[in-house]
């Protein structure tokens, strides 16, 4: 624990996503205090990111190592690019998949006023422009690059919901926006584009299909998979952890167990679940991705020991919909 987790507890303020709640929350912020935010992919916890005192109580409030950096967050495209050095392949996947769940890491900016904490003290910078409406509104209002991680304790659940911001966060932040459940579900596919070939560090909300498209084929290592890219900092194993053990591809239920279900498939031995939940009774992935999250952190509630997902097929969205659910599987 760092020094700071122990502070004593604030008033954290639960703010409507209106006019007036834009403006406080930038307030808030330029201020140098930690607003939880919606983006499409998950809920983010923003900081200033050019204001480095702003930045370590965001670590702090996480528990987070400083050593994992942060994904800045921009109004525009335009205001992106400005922010960092983006090769020919950079711009291009800018142009096609902002706004929207992709992060680029690239090399920072020489000019960039993103602060050295924000990065962990790297030369690169990972950038990000969401779709979300609120999300855009805020980073307009303050006119600043906005650090913001995932708005959960570090090592838990990314959060979808106002709900799960405060679960984790209540006390140690000074505002969430509420902007209801987010449409993705998903973190955001983080892509470097540093020297050599075009990397996916982490899968995401942005199916990886269409990448290689974007750019053509040289230079475009993703089809080798996720597992062969070299990891973003903060790719701990056991990242995403619910408190309880998760089993992957399970084929049967075991009683006692809390079973995580994807279409219609239906394990032997569910009648004895202690609970149930279906990521999309359609197989719809782009549904199970939007539950994941809420899913996990439900069944975790039900005290269930042990959380049996039955397998999801590992293409498009399910591609990132494993990896989370591997990592959550992870032994702690
Ligand atoms: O969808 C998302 O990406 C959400 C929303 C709020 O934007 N943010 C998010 O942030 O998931 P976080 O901090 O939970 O995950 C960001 C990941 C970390 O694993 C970090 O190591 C990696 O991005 N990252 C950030 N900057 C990087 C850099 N310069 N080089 C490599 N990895 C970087
Ligand atoms: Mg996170």
């Amino acid at each position: 624990m760092t020094a700071g987790m122990g502070a004593a507890r604030q008033r954290t303020e639960r703010l409507s996503p209106d006019a007036g709640g834009i403006v406080r929350a930038a307030e808030i912020l330029r201020a140098g205090g930690l607003v939880a935010f919606p983006t499409e992919t998950v809920y983010g916890l923003g900081a200033d990111a050019t204001d480095r005192a702003a930045v370590l109580r965001l670590y702090e409030a996480k528990g987070r190592p400083a050593f994992n950096p942060l994904i800045a967050h921009l109004p525009s495209t335009e205001a992106a690019l400005a922010e960092g050095r983006f090769d020919d392949r950079a711009a291009r996947l800018a142009r096609a998949f902002w706004p929207g769940p992709l992060t680029l890491v690239v090399p920072a900016a020489p000019e960039s006023p993103i602060c050295d904490l924000a990065r962990s003290g790297l030369d690169s910078v990972g950038l990000r422009v969401p779709a979300h409406a609120i999300a855009r509104a805020l980073l307009v209002a303050l006119g600043r690059p906005v650090a913001a991680p995932s708005a959960n304790r570090s090592g838990h659940v990314s959060p979808t919901t106002a709900e799960h911001v405060l679960a984790d966060l209540a006390g140690r932040i000074d505002a969430v926006l509420d902007g209801g459940p987010t449409a993705v579900g998903l973190e955001s596919t983080i892509v470097a584009c540093l020297d050599g070939p075009v990397r996916v560090l982490r899968p995401g909300g942005l199916a990886i299909d269409g990448i290689g498209a974007t750019i053509g084929a040289p230079g475009w290592h993703g089809d080798e998979g996720p597992e062969s890219a070299p990891l973003s900092p903060g790719r701990l194993a056991s990242h995403y952890a619910p408190r309880a053990r998760v089993r992957l591809g399970a084929n049967r239920i075991e009683p006692g167990e809390a079973a995580l279900l994807f279409g219609s498939f239906r394990p032997a031995g569910l009648e004895d679940a202690r609970a149930v939940l279906n990521l999309s009774e359609a197989a719809d992935l782009w549904e199970a991705a939007a539950n994941l999250f809420a899913h996990l952190r439900a069944l975790d509630a039900t005290g269930a020991a042990l959380i049996a997902a039955v397998p999801v097929p590992e293409e498009g969205l399910g591609i990132a919909i494993n990896d989370r659910l591997r990592r959550a599987a992870t032994a702690r």
